[in-house]
């Protein structure tokens, strides 16, 4: 990555880091959020070009508040500072930081200066505030660029050291033009040239997965989702027919899911495909078993088992090619409070992933990328829509849907049954719209009466939520008339079904899935 410009997020532990990471990114510039305390010789290394600080929930005048390289302030490299950044700015040149006008939400910005960071915005704009300390005097040499409707400082900035802070947040889409404002940090202030492309990505990636793997062979697992898939993809183009994909089939996929992935790789794709049929031993590992947590130890046990005993079959494969996003990565590099519900309360949730101990040398090209930056990659390597923009799928598949014991049976009344929800949800054009829509078969029958006679048939619950990171997630306000027309589908397609209700619960306190 060393030839494009580098833009450098300090982390100071605000929620939306992220979005900025990504404004930055959909500006064609390459970023990534590093420790707040990264040193300037670090940064210097990695041709920085330009740093931001993000928020945090601290405040300047805590004992322990953290602070960036005091040296990165007088070192030349353009700084802006949101939120706490810009505190903390104000703080370390020697302003005044004060706590009297707290503003919350949806705020009025006047902007007073249009040069370098507000160029070509209007003179009044709809911004996001979340804060508690203002600035109140600004340090030497700074002026006030922006102001809200009290008088409270917004925005500050010293065009000659190239430093700016905002009090407000430019990532989130609340702030109507601040992609504007970020591009002009990026473009105007720091001149930073916007070289970051797919098809720059492509290239580079290529040249270094054929740089790592040489002429040895490599191995890919595919799920069908759209990370294993366009690893697939980028791997095949660098190395072809070296790369071989193995598709796990446990038996929980959705209605024809085996049979689609077959023909894409196989046919479509013509890449080296190998499809283990594993599912009769995964049932049989499942008889019996109710509870959640061990379906998804067994289910993850066996996957593992099954990987290792067909990999080992292929003969020697020194590689293997994963789809870990940016991410994953962060969370793991990056210290700060990112405990997710989701990882606490469903304690098995990697359940259809690899160890990290496997005996492999892992190639993992999609390390730098967030997951809109993997779909754009897909579709340029040709993956196919229905793949690129497809709703999460669990590991564990449809096997944490089927409430109650498993069964071959069970699943394919699920299978049929979730295959109409998805139909209907694409028909009406949500499916984008939602983060997840898919049906649950209960472990319960119901009476219900069909053609005069007596029915005690089973249940299935529609789920289908919003969401933004499957952190927290709403119920789908789905139309009466659409939720009508798949619980009649459901009842006259599927025999073994004669009740269908629709799940009206939030995350928190439910959870997504209902297992
Ligand atoms: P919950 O049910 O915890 O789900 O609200 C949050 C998101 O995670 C997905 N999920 C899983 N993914 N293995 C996975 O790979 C699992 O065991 C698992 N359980 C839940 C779920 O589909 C939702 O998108």
């Amino acid at each position: 990555m060393l030839h494009h410009d580098f833009i450098a997020i300090l982390d100071f532990g605000a929620q939306y880091n992220q979005l900025i990471a990504r404004r930055v990114r959909e500006s064609n510039i390459y970023c990534e959020i590093l420790p707040y305390d990264t040193s300037l010789s670090e940064l210097k290394k990695k041709n920085t070009k330009g740093v931001i600080f993000t928020g945090g929930p601290n405040s300047v005048f805590e004992k322990d508040a953290p602070q960036p390289d005091p040296k990165l302030l007088t070192s030349g490299i353009p700084i802006l500072g949101i939120c706490y950044g810009m505190q903390l700015l104000a703080h370390a040149l020697k302003g005044h930081v004060g706590g009297t006008t707290r503003e919350y939400g949806r705020t009025e910005l006047l902007i007073e200066k249009k040069e370098a960071l507000f160029a070509g915005l209007n003179d009044s704009e709809i911004c996001w505030m979340s804060h508690g300390d203002s600035v109140l005097s600004l340090p030497e040499g700074f002026e006030t660029l922006a102001k809200t409707a009290t008088g409270a400082t917004a925005a500050i900035g010293n065009h000659e050291k190239k430093i700016y802070g905002v009090q407000f947040h430019p990532e989130v889409t609340h702030t109507e033009h601040g992609k504007e404002i970020i591009k002009n940090f990026l473009y105007a202030v720091c001149q930073a040239k916007p070289t970051w492309t797919t098809q720059s990505f492509i290239e580079e990636a290529v040249e270094n997965i054929r740089r790592q793997v040489g002429q040895k062979r490599i191995l890919c697992a595919l799920s069908g989702g759209v990370d294993s898939t366009t690893v697939a993809a980028l791997v095949h183009k660098a190395v072809g027919d070296q790369l071989t994909c193995m598709f796990i089939d446990q038996g929980f996929m959705r209605k024809n899911e085996a049979k689609k992935i077959n023909k894409l790789f196989s046919e479509d794709f013509k890449m080296n495909l190998v499809h283990v049929n594993a599912s009769e031993s995964f049932f049989e590992k499942l008889k019996g078993v109710v509870d959640p947590e061990e379906k998804r130890k067994r289910i993850g046990n066996e996957f593992i088992r099954t990987f290792e005993r067909e990999a080992k079959k292929l003969g020697e494969i020194p590689f293997l090619a994963q789809g870990t996003l940016y991410p994953d990565v962060i969370e793991s590099a990056v210290p700060g409070p990112k405990v997710t519900t989701a990882h606490t309360i469903k304690t098995h949730h990697n359940v259809g992933g690899l160890p990290k101990d496997l005996k492999f040398t892992l190639v993992e090209p999609l390390r730098k990328l967030f997951k809109d930056e993997v779909r754009a990659l897909g579709k340029d390597l040709g993956v196919p829509e229905n793949i690129v923009s497809r709703q999460p799928f669990p590991g564990p598949g449809l096997a944490i849907r089927v409430i109650g014991e498993v069964t071959p049976e069970r699943v394919r009344i699920l299978q049929e049954v979730d295959d109409i929800i998805v139909g209907e949800v694409k028909k009406a054009g949500l499916y984008k719209q939602l983060w997840q829509s898919f049906g649950v078969l209960l472990p319960i029958r119901t009476v219900g009466v069909m053609g005069d006679k007596r029915t005690y048939l089973n249940t299935v619950a529609i789920r289908a939520v919003t969401s933004t990171d499957g952190m927290t997630a709403d119920w789908a306000r789905l139309p009466y008339d659409l939720l009508e027309i798949m619980s009649s589908r459901i009842i006259r397609e599927v025999p073994e079904v004669n009740r269908v209700a629709y799940d009206v619960s939030s995350k928190p306190p439910a959870t997504i899935e209902w297992e």
